[in-house]
């Protein structure tokens, strides 16, 4: 990595009042020159208090977007608007439509890995990290839980006292996942602990000794005397986690990539800080209505 290139980017950080958000899937490097490196929930959290002038967003569209929401006098950017999450659009608003003609009682509570007007047409939003207290807590007896079938099966088998209707979508990264290969990590390391997004379907899950969102199975690591991991989410934690962790072995799979989250690139963020550009663009009318289920996604995490 050039040092030039990240000091520039220092540079114009300072020149601009910008702030770098990042995920914990883009480069290892990107998730350096972040100011804030965290989960969806925590990087919309942080998006919903700055006082920053820009917002650079290291990470795919629903997550640019959703800080544009949330800020939306402020020029965000989206270095590369090509980054897109494919289960973002795995569900239409006439589906929506017709769900909510079918059940009076209905919440539609939409992960957040969504475009825009998918949550302008829901009632909450809600991450990995909670959907599934924000989900208890809803009054509604029942929830269709959109976009992702294996996240709302997660929450679903936790808040057994509610009625699912689910979707097919689904985040082609985790649903690939192998059990074959957790399998060979445990004959290899017969005390390996598997730690997993709950994007991963059951089969992947029944094997897990962890589930939980990117900070979450992050932070797990902390709370374990065990040295091996087996990893079940997209390899950009690995980063971190062997960042933190000197100490211990973690295991994955080289294909559990995320190549939208890896079109983000220093060179793409720079430019966007010396351009001002790809700038964030909303209409309006559906950012006004998807405020409201981030704000009380915000407001139910309290
Ligand atoms: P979290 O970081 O919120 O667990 O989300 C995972 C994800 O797939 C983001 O695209
Ligand atoms: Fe979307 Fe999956 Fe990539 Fe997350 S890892 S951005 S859910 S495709």
């Amino acid at each position: 990595m050039s040092n030039l290139l990240v000091k520039n980017i220092e540079l114009l950080k300072k020149e601009k009042n910008a702030i770098i958000l990042a995920h914990y899937y883009v480069d290892g490097a990107i998730q350096e020159i972040a100011d804030y490196v965290g989960d969806s929930y925590y990087l919309s959290k942080i998006a919903s208090e700055t006082d920053a002038d820009v917002l650079v967003f290291a990470g795919v569209n629903f997550m640019a977007d959703s800080a544009k929401i949330l800020n939306p006098n402020k020029v965000v950017l989206h270095p590369d608007v090509e980054a897109d999450c494919p289960m973002a659009h795995m569900v239409t608003t006439s589906k929506i439509a017709k769900m909510r003609a079918m059940y009076d009682d209905l919440a539609v509570v939409c992960y957040i890995n969504s475009s825009t007007d998918l949550k302008a047409a829901s009632d909450v939003c809600v991450t990995s990290a909670n959907a599934v207290s924000i989900t208890k807590a809803l009054p509604n007896k029942n929830i269709f839980f959109i976009p992702d079938r294996n996240l709302a099966h997660y929450v679903a088998d936790r808040v057994p006292d509610k009625h699912f209707i689910y979707n097919e979508g689904y985040c082609h990264v985790h649903e690939n996942m192998n059990v074959d290969n957790i399998i060979a990590a445990k004959i290899m390391r017969k005390d390996i602990k598997v730690l997993a997004h709950p994007e991963c379907n059951k089969k992947i899950l029944d094997h897990a000794d962890y589930i939980g969102s990117t900070t979450g199975i992050i932070n797990h690591v902390s709370t374990c005397d065990d040295k091996d991991f087996y990893i079940c989410t997209e390899i950009g934690v690995i980063y971190q986690l062997e960042k933190r962790y000197p100490d211990r072995r973690f295991y994955y799979h080289p294909n559990d990539v995320c190549a939208d989250m890896k079109k983000i690139t220093m060179q793409k963020i720079y430019n966007s800080l010396v351009t001002l550009s790809p700038e964030v663009k909303l209409d309006k009318e559906f950012s006004e209505k998807a405020l409201k289920p981030l704000i009380k996604m915000l407001e139910l995490s309290k």
